[in-house]
């Protein structure tokens, strides 16, 4: 699984056979919008960007994270937010972030139809009661919560577990007690599948960079050369070319014109 925000980062999920899932996640807020924090990320932005993601996208299942706030106050409201992401969105399901206190939601989502994907470990939508984003589950208590919030998303019809930033023994044996598969990030390589920000893993987030973040590209430096290049190019006058990058008006024509 690989997020994406937008027409062309869709595009480029949809053109491998070997991405599974492509996810809108509420990333989206830091690393497109600009914000401190997904808490900030409404419905509406999330919306607006799943429908280009979903323009994008060919193959994979498209799943798009339902923002903080909008599953939480009451079960009818986050199916009515749901519906509006899949109708409004075009994805084919939601992610949600938490553990016992939200199965009674995704057991509702689930029953009329909406495929629900969980999200344990580290839920960056509570980075405030967290205190940060740290890795969770390195006690054994807090690893028992961890596994217990995974059994009961998944006994409550979640047909996926993300499972973020616990040790990699944790992601193991969570993995291994679960019949539905989970996608880790920052949970080691004993999870089903594997999931990365885009920018993270394109590089061209600036941003802090996670210990389990590796880059499989440096578009940043790329892009930034194309941006020097062009500004120089226009500078010194090189750029367009007089005759390859110009378009011309037949002669008689100009001349008609000149007059
Ligand atoms: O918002 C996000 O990008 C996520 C991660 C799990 C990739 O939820």
């Amino acid at each position: 699984m690989l997020t994406a925000y937008d027409y062309p980062t869709g595009e480029a999920c949809s053109s491998n056979p070997n991405i599974d899932i492509t996810l809108v996640g509420d990333s989206l807020a830091q690393v497109c919008l600009g914000y401190e924090s997904t808490t900030q990320l409404t419905l509406a932005e999330m919306i607006h960007h799943s429908r280009a993601v979903a323009r994008g996208t060919k193959h994979p299942l498209l799943v798009a994270d339902m923002p903080f706030g909008t599953y939480h106050t009451s079960t009818s409201t986050a199916v009515g937010n749901a519906i509006r992401l899949i109708q409004e969105g075009n994805v084919d399901a939601v992610k949600v972030e938490g553990g016992s206190e939200i199965t009674e939601i995704v057991r509702k989502l689930t029953s009329i139809g909406i495929p629900v994907m969980g999200h344990v470990g580290l839920l960056p939508q509570r980075h405030v009661a967290l205190s940060g984003y740290k890795v969770q589950g390195r006690t054994a208590e807090d690893a028992k919560r961890v596994v217990q919030n995974a059994l009961a998303l998944e006994e409550a019809g979640a047909f996926s577990i993300v499972v973020e930033a616990v040790p990699k023994e944790l992601g193991a044996f969570v993995t291994q007690q679960l019949r539905v598969p989970t996608i880790g990030i920052g949970a080691g390589p004993g999870t089903s599948g594997q999931v990365l920000v885009w920018d993270d893993a394109m590089g061209t987030w600036t941003g802090h960079k996670a210990k389990f973040v590796r880059r499989f590209a440096d578009v940043r430096r790329e892009w930034e050369k194309g941006v020097a290049g062009y500004a120089s190019a226009v500078r010194d006058g090189t750029f367009p070319d007089g005759e390859r990058e110009s378009y011309r008006m037949e002669q008689g024509e100009w001349e008609r014109f000149i007059g």
